[in-house]
């Protein structure tokens, strides 16, 4: 009975052809386009966290995170390339496995996109705080501006991060108006990007400072720190996967690629093994350098990332410059160990870079919500178009106001987790539909085929499961908490509305696009 509302995949494919986009994507744009995605708060933040969790241990942290992602990236690519239209994740569960789990999965996006703008504007909130204002104006933020009130399990210690609030509305804005980002901007910033980090990984491992004896401990909170903990390494994998999030943007690009056969899963791997490299090479040199070690609490493990109690022993002399109380990881080692004016134009560079990843996930955002309420799931008011600015405005201000209330009152680390539980369900999911897909309709053209997918997908399941039993448990728990509000929406609102339970599936894909209605059998209930 549940299960049984599965949108027929010729009407989706219908979409495709409809759209028809000029194919004019070729390998390295589309790798350019995940670069851009996927390098952000994570490496330039979160690298503080990671290292509270796990010590040098986080460059493993890296390496398994990146594993998990390089499976589920494959299953993307075929199913991206065969079912190329846009709601991602939802469209794939929504043709495989039915309404009633493609909400979930839609509704599980949410954290993925949206909870992970939110992370990535308290990301920028403080680069903003501590190079712009702080090293050029001179600007002191009182600490309780600059840090929200909340973490889950306790205080954080601030009252509002004003300038997360403030990046997020201000971007929401920016995408109501109709600004999106052309290829041109996005390769500036990636290369600016690439830059900063690559000047940093030169500067770190050429270093005088550089000690390998700053790698011992390797692992001072062991690999595995147990279930729900969050620390140990693969706990800082479960944490530091934040910083690969986004590369499923590339495979919303397959429709617009060249031989997509070819250029997506390209775009793809090689845009998460090029940061996989570069993410290895920057904790090596922060460690390296300026040490990494966690500060443990009384019972010799580390003080969780984002509670009041660390924040309490960063504010102590001896603990003023450890790399995991900074706010702005890769600017604070550079300034460590002597480059002051290039650890400020590293934060400049982030300031800049930052918030085109924040606009590209509440862009990601504001689509899915516009696909969920097309086919009726959500009030179809949501996805009422801008006459003149041409754009979901009503989803994307009251997603922007979401965002930015979550920025303005929880710490990084934690947003950061809430959005990894959703996108890792949503990735486990994907892989299942393409599972599914190949048992179900075995003869359909796929451009790409996972090689091995009897290895790949059961890895990329086992993966996701276990990267998110290692999330702490409070954010582990956020996802079935969220699920439970969004079944009772979908019971409450959207299952007697869906254009699919009614017998219509429409054809088109693009927001201000026309419709077309396929009337279909309406399934049995
Ligand atoms: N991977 C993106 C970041 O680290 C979301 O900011």
């Amino acid at each position: 009975m549940l299960l049984d509302r599965v949108k027929p995949l010729d009407a989706i494919l219908a979409t495709a052809k409809k759209k028809s986009l000029h194919r004019s994507l070729g390998a390295l744009q589309l790798t350019l386009f995940g670069i851009g995605c996927i390098i952000g708060t994570g490496i330039f933040v979160l690298t503080s966290a990671g290292a509270q969790k796990a010590g040098p241990g986080l460059m493993l942290a890296f390496i398994i995170a990146g594993l998990v992602c390089i499976v589920a990236a494959l299953c993307y690519a075929e199913i991206a390339a065969m079912i190329p239209v846009a709601g991602s994740a939802y469209t794939y569960s929504y043709a495989t496995m039915g309404e009633f789990l493609a909400w979930t999965v839609g509704w599980a996006l949410v954290l993925e996109y949206a909870i992970a703008a939110s992370a990535v504007s308290v990301g920028w909130s403080g680069y903003f705080t501590g190079t712009i204002l702080n090293e050029f104006i001179g600007l002191q933020l009182p600490a309780w501006l600059s840090a929200g009130p909340l973490a889950l399990g306790g205080a954080a210690g601030g009252f509002v991060n004003l300038p997360a609030f403030v990046i997020a509305l201000l971007i929401t804005w920016l995408l109501m108006i109709g600004t999106t980002e052309s290829a041109r901007v996005n390769a500036v910033l990636v290369a600016i990007k690439v830059s900063a980090l690559s000047v940093f990984i030169g500067l770190t491992l050429t270093s005088a400072y550089f000690d390998p004896d700053k790698f011992n401990p390797f692992l001072p909170a062991g690999i595995f720190g147990g279930f729900g903990t969050g620390v140990g390494a693969v706990g800082a994998a479960a944490t530091i996967f934040f910083a690969y999030v986004g590369f499923d943007a590339v495979s919303t690009a397959a429709e617009e690629t060249k031989n997509p056969q070819r250029n997506v899963p390209i775009g793809l791997i090689g845009s998460l093994l090029f940061c996989t490299v570069f993410y290895i090479l920057v904790a090596a040199g922060a460690i390296g350098t300026i040490g990494g070690q966690p500060i443990m609490g009384p019972n010799g493990i580390p003080f969780p990332a984002g509670s009041e109690e660390l924040a309490r022993q960063c504010a102590m002399p001896e603990h003023a410059e450890a790399l995991v109380c900074s706010n702005e990881a890769l600017a604070h080692v550079l300034r460590q160990i002597g480059f002051s004016g290039i650890g400020n134009m590293l934060g400049v560079a982030a300031f800049l870079a930052l918030p085109s990843v924040i606009l590209i996930l509440l862009f990601g955002q504001t689509r899915i919500f516009f696909v969920m309420a097309r086919d009726g799931l959500l009030p179809e008011k949501l996805s009422e178009v801008h006459p003149k600015w041409k754009t979901p405005y009503i989803v994307t201000g009251l997603t922007g106001m979401v965002v930015a209330v979550a920025a303005a009152f929880l710490p990084v680390g934690q947003l950061a987790d809430i959005a990894n539980a959703g996108t890792l369900y949503a990735f486990l999911m994907v892989a299942i539909a393409v599972m599914l897909l190949r048992k179900r309709a075995p003869d359909r053209e796929r451009p790409f085929r996972v090689p091995g997918l009897v290895i790949v997908g059961p890895l990329t399941v086992a993966g996701c499961l276990f990267l998110f039993l290692n999330l702490p448990s409070a954010a582990m728990l956020v996802l079935p908490v969220w699920t439970v509000i969004g079944l009772v929406i979908y019971f409450g609102y959207g299952r007697s509305r869906s254009h699919l339970g009614q017998g219509i599936v429409e054809v088109v894909d693009d927001v201000a696009g026309e419709e077309t209605m396929i009337p279909i059998h309406p399934p049995k209930e």
